[in-house]
């Protein structure tokens, strides 16, 4: 089909990190503190739209076909005021954006959904970019975003500055993850202030700082590797330190729920029992374990029976593996 001029659709999927991004050192910027690393998932994408109106006077957003008002839809237009500037264009536009993952729910909806809207709105302002650019561009909407550009396992690097701060590819071995979601609400404090809050009140941010750009290459390390259990064990260390960092905030934020620890506790003793597992968790309770893929369905039964001891929907526990980046 050939693309209408203006009009663009993008899809990109989320992404969860294995070496986490807490923490901005410039935030106008979003560049963060330190790299991180992530698996880009094959399931779960926002699908959007992106139709410039060149006769509004206003951008107009909607997402699972609700309109935006506040501080969701200023975010976008201000996405859209990067973009415009890119393009030398002072068109509006008529974003329209589909997510299947719970929006809010950490489980990486502004990942996808700021990934998906720069693809989209590249193209329908007529921006040739390559994925590097497309990668800096969605980061300045949600930094994990510039990692969703990426098919599979990317490294974000921090970078010095604006031009080198963009995810990529790396190698890595085969990976699935089980994803157990404890709970779709939206979360009480969005990644952005609470990140502010640990770099401004928690004593051990700076430690945080250097821990990760060791972790991040000790990680890269494991990938290029091949080292399953290596990747694993960092990602579930990383994982507890990040929260134990966020935790250390005054006043405290806590992500994890019982459940979620539960389902940790779980992870840990099936170790034990040779089911090689290792989790991991966003700024909220859900919690994903990366496992090798013939060990993936195994993992989902056994986390699938504790979730319905927990309480948890049949539909709570599910296998992803690696996938494509952003498209058009
Ligand atoms: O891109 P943001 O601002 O939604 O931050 C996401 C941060 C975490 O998901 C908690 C970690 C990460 O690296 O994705």
């Amino acid at each position: 089909m050939t693309p209408t001029p203006g009009t663009a659709t993008a899809r990109a999927y989320p992404n969860i990190a294995l070496v986490k991004y807490w923490g901005k050192r410039d935030e106008e910027l979003i560049l963060p503190v330190a790299g991180s690393l992530s698996l880009t998932l094959d399931a779960l994408p926002t699908t959007t739209t992106v139709r410039l109106a060149p006769d509004a006077e206003a951008d107009a957003f909607a997402l699972n076909d609700a309109p935006q008002t506040g501080e969701a839809a200023a975010r976008v237009s201000r996405f859209l005021d990067r973009v415009r500037g890119l393009a030398g264009s002072g068109a509006r536009a008529v974003v329209d954006s589909r997510n299947e993952a719970p929006t809010g729910a950490g489980l990486a909806s502004s990942a996808s959904g700021f990934a998906a809207l720069a693809t989209a709105a590249a193209r329908a302002y007529g921006l040739e970019l390559a994925p590097r650019e497309l990668s800096r561009l969605a980061r300045r909407g949600s930094g994990s975003a510039a990692r969703s550009i990426v098919p599979g396992v990317a490294v974000w690097h921090a970078g010095d500055d604006d031009a080198g701060s963009f995810a990529e590819p790396v190698p890595a071995p085969e990976l699935r993850m089980v994803i157990a979601t404890v709970d779709t609400a939206q979360k009480a404090v969005s990644s952005r202030a609470a990140m502010r809050r640990t770099a401004l009140t928690s004593p051990f941010f700076p430690a945080w700082i250097t821990s990760t750009e060791e972790s991040l290459a000790a990680m890269l390390e494991a990938c290029a590797a091949g080292d399953f259990t290596r990747i694993g064990r960092i990602t579930e260390a990383h994982a507890m330190r990040m929260h134990a960092v966020i935790q250390s905030c005054d006043p405290p934020i806590r992500y994890l729920a019982p459940a979620s620890v539960a389902l940790f506790d779980r992870i840990a003793a099936l170790r034990g029992e040779g089911l090689e597992a290792y989790g991991t968790a966003d700024a909220g309770p859900n919690v994903c374990a990366i496992v090798r893929p013939e060990q993936a369905e195994e993992l989902a039964d056994e986390l699938r029976g504790l979730g319905g001891r927990l309480g948890l929907g049949a539909e709570a526990v599910r296998v992803v593996g690696p996938g494509p980046g952003a498209e058009t």
